[in-house]
């Protein structure tokens, strides 16, 4: 039975000038729209009692299982405002598909495609008016999640998730737009390993990462690229951004393995590049091939993508023993393919894949 998400408005939604105010400057995730869609789920019985509701606190009892065992997953994608007022949400069938991959690691229900899919449309339709113009590239991004919330201190899977999407306006993840960001690069700590849970998006992965972020942030890095930890003989992937590199001429981006996400920018970015005529590859990176590379100078550009970060590109890879300058920092690679993503994602660019549906 498809979820229908019947509106219980909220009596007290913000004024036309209170989100304008928000608008200016919005940071990133930091408010939230005025509503925000929900489903439960009970074994045996599957999903009920979606609604849209206001937005606000659940109430749930102090040994819901995720709150010991952090049995969670969720997603980021964006919507975004198109000049004319339209609003467009990005490949969100892929954002599904990866929730229910999710889940299935961390033994929660999925859910069908098009119950996720309706839960961000009647939200984003709902709350429309939350919904930034491009400057400045804002976008509205969602934040679908599902948590055991059941009352149970033994540790097995629940018998009863929420499932709750949320919206908040914002501008890109790293304040200053395309600024260069420096990267930490650490092989002390591990985010996710071989048979672990690095392929879902799950919590506990990233708080996994805060404390070699917080080492990262004290080296004045902005984000932490992390090393396969059984053999250290691979760079995967950022706290919360995929790699890629450019040398002589190629992009390449380490290999899904089953440590990484798949990347939903990842995957775009390696379609745009097509389109754009730059070879691509999806392999092994070594960590001696990425400093060697740059400091000769055969790796020129690097940049991090995601969802949040869009397209960041990299300054310099800083480990405990150096610094690794990249000789050109948001360069041609890097920039025209940005600029082609965004525009896509913006209206600017014809969608030659179907990768916008319209929602507004
Ligand atoms: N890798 C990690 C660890 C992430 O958290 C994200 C962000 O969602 C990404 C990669 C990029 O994924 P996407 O492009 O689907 O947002
Ligand atoms: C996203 O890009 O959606 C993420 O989840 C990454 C996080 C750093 C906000």
């Amino acid at each position: 039975m498809a979820l229908k998400y019947p509106l219980t408005p909220n009596p007290a939604p913000k004024t036309a000038e209170q989100i304008a105010e928000i608008h200016r400057d919005p940071g990133f995730g930091v408010h939230f729209t005025d509503h925000m869609s929900i489903a439960t789920w009970k074994k045996g019985a599957g999903w009920a009692d979606d609604a849209l509701v206001p937005y606000g606190p659940f109430q749930m009892s102090p040994a819901a299982a995720v709150l010991h065992y952090g049995q969670e997953i969720f997603e980021g994608m964006k919507a975004y405002r198109w000049e004319d007022g339209s609003i467009w949400v990005f490949r969100p069938e892929e954002n599904a598909r990866r929730f229910n991959r999710s889940a299935l690691r961390i033994v929660l229900p999925e859910i069908p495609e098009e119950d996720f899919i309706a839960a961000v449309d009647r939200l984003v339709a709902q709350d429309a008016a939350w919904v930034p113009t491009g400057d400045g590239e804002r976008s509205l991004y969602l934040r679908p999640f599902m948590f055991a919330s059941e009352d149970f201190l033994g540790v097995r899977a629940t018998t009863t998730a929420t499932f709750c999407v949320i919206a908040s306006p914002v501008a890109p993840y790293f304040a200053g737009g395309v600024k260069p960001v420096d990267i930490w690069v650490t092989d002390e700590y591990a985010r996710a390993g071989i048979g672990g849970t690095g392929a879902a998006k799950c919590g506990g992965n990233y708080a996994a990462s805060l404390l070699p972020q917080y080492q990262g942030y004290q080296h004045g890095c902005d984000q932490v690229l992390y090393i396969e930890a059984s053999n250290k003989d691979r760079v995967e992937e950022f706290g919360g951004m995929n790699l890629f590199i450019l040398k002589q001429g190629k992009l390449i981006t380490p290999a899904l393995t089953g440590t990484i996400l798949d990347g939903i920018t990842r995957k775009s970015a390696i379609q745009v590049a097509a389109d754009l005529g730059i070879e691509t590859e999806e392999r092994r990176i070594t960590p001696d091939e990425l400093f060697s590379g740059v400091q000769d100078g055969t790796i020129t550009e690097a940049f991090s993508c995601g969802t949040a970060a869009v397209v960041t590109p990299v300054n310099a890879f800083k480990d405990k023993r150096a610094s690794y300058q990249l000789a050109q920092p948001a360069g041609r690679v890097t920039m025209s393919l940005r600029e082609r993503l965004v525009a896509i994602q913006y209206g600017r660019a014809e969608d030659v894949h179907g990768w916008m549906r319209q929602v507004v």
